[in-house]
């Protein structure tokens, strides 16, 4: 197979757009274009201000800067580009079935298929289709299937290419992966993608595998991730009435190489648009191969993350005397970890929701969330009307607004520039006692007890 030249990726979101971006960079002598339905978010990819780029990611406005318009480019003509292409990344969202058949588990799969079909339905000449979403273990058997059966004849070869990079440090994790993991049977095929990695990925850190173990082993990294810090928040729990201390924990348990630091930190809960989607997921392929026990362990992942999040909201409302009807509860962040404008399953939501199910008023400012993002994320719930919504939360563009005259600040994201603020000035300005909800474990327990706040953090 000769060396690929160009590239098409079906879907600009969070991994299409920065994955192509980054592909781009490291090899100037393919032409890639990234295509999607939404016309808002490829105008947002080809605005001249790259403040404006639909995804917030450090350092991807500089990739972009270097790539765009040179071999990088962003279109709605997804035909063209699909027709035009060697080789097809497929980026579409896999998210949670909402109907049907494994309602509330399952992936739904519609995405991918109407790309395969769109696919099989342009493409005059063979081409490489990967798949870069996440999917359930099997799912390439699937899009053979439609390739091969509503195609023109030409040879399509599936390979299995799952993203590992996290939202907030997407770049550098493209830059610099642990592995990049091709699944596949065509040798020349995976040959073939292995030659892009291999612009700036060592070879040794580039696996390959069969097309199962690939597809499989996606969705296992990010349970084992999620199991990680569903157990260290199960413990966090156990810490507040025996008087350990979570981080003390962590760290104790963290040195043992085997266990190792990371993803050992507390928090009011894990969020973002994969953990529980692909646990979920896991949960139902083990299912229906009536395999109880495999089912049952891991969804007990998701039902600790629930219970975090439903944990952290009550200890607002039983400390502030059972009762936040008409308090005002300021927010610091809504996204589901800092450094990104992804707010897909984060936990503030939840906590959110519940106490305005309590009618507290909560004021949000986060600083990469719009206010249309909070509403929508809200209004999606559907837990009381649009109207409701908006009489009882408030977004604003200044911490301090967000905190003055509150009852009580409720730390959601771990945004770094939190623990800069003028906590002494936060303090004139809140109600007594002046209540912190510290969900991340951020602010310095010291310094506010010292400043008169009554501080309250996950696992102390
Ligand atoms: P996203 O929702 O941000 O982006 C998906 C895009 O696909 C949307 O812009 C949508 O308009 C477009 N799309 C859907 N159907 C299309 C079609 N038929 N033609 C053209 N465009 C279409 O989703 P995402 O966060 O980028 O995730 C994509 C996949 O990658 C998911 O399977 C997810 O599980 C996986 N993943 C996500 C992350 C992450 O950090 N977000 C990391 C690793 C893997
Ligand atoms: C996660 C994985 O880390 C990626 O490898 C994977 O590609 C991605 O999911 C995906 O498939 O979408 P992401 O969700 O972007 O990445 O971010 P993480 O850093 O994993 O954080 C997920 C959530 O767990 C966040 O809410 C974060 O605050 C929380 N978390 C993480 C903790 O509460 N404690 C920790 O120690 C680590």
């Amino acid at each position: 197979m000769s060396k690929i030249k160009k590239i098409t990726c079906i879907g600009a979101g969070y991994v299409g757009g920065p994955t192509m971006s980054v592909i781009a960079q490291k090899n100037p002598d393919i032409d890639i274009t990234v295509v999607d339905l939404n016309q808002a978010r490829i105008a947002a990819w080809n605005d001249e201000n790259l403040e404006n780029l639909p995804v917030y990611e450090p350092g991807l406005d500089a990739v972009v800067r270097e790539a765009r318009g040179r071999n990088l480019f962003f279109s709605t003509d997804v035909n063209k580009a699909i027709a035009e292409a060697d080789m097809i990344f497929i980026s579409v969202n896999t998210p949670t079935k909402t109907y049907g058949k494994g309602k509330g588990q399952a992936a739904d799969l519609k995405y991918i298929e109407l790309c395969a079909r769109q696919i099989a339905e342009v493409a005059t000449s063979d081409k490489i289709v990967v798949e870069k979403s996440t999917l359930p273990v099997r799912t390439a058997e699937a899009l053979k299937s439609i390739l091969d059966h509503t195609g023109n004849g030409v040879n399509f070869h599936i390979l299995s290419n799952p993203e590992f990079l996290a939202e907030g440090t997407a770049i550098t994790d493209l830059h610099n992966p642990d592995r990049v993991l091709i699944g596949g049977e065509s040798a020349e095929a995976i040959e073939a993608l292995v030659q892009v990695y291999e612009a700036w990925v060592p070879r040794e850190r580039i696996l390959t595998t069969n097309l199962w173990s690939s597809e499989l082993s996606k969705l296992v990294a990010n349970a084992f991730l999620a199991q990680r810090v569903s157990s260290i928040n199960a413990i966090s729990e156990l810490c507040e009435v025996t008087g350990a201390n979570v981080e003390e924990v962590s760290k104790a348990i963290g040195q043992d190489s085997r266990i190792g630091s990371k993803f050992l930190k507390a928090s009011v809960g894990f969020g973002g648009s994969c953990f529980q989607k692909d646990i979920l997921n896991l949960v139902y392929i083990a299912r229906s191969y009536n395999l109880r026990e495999v089912a049952d362990y891991w969804e007990q992942v998701i039902l600790l993350n629930d219970h975090q999040k439903t944990r952290f909201a009550e200890k607002i409302i039983q400390t502030m005397y059972n009762t936040v009807n008409g308090k005002h509860v300021g927010f610091l962040g809504w996204a589901f970890k800092k450094d990104t404008n992804d707010t897909r399953e984060s936990a503030a939501i939840y906590v959110a929701d519940h106490l305005l199910a309590e009618e507290a008023n909560v004021v949000v400012y986060d600083p990469k969330v719009t206010a249309e993002q909070i509403y929508k994320d809200l209004d999606y719930l559907g837990t009381r009307s649009p109207e409701d919504n908006r009489r009882l939360v408030r977004v604003v563009n200044d911490p301090y607004e967000a905190l003055s005259g509150a009852h009580a600040a409720a730390v959601l994201t771990e945004w770094d520039e939190f623990k800069t603020y003028d906590w002494t000035r936060i303090k004139e300005d809140m109600k007594r006692p002046s209540f912190v909800f510290d969900g991340r474990k951020l602010l310095n327990r010291l310094e506010l007890e010292t400043l008169g706040f009554a501080y309250y953090a996950i696992g102390e």
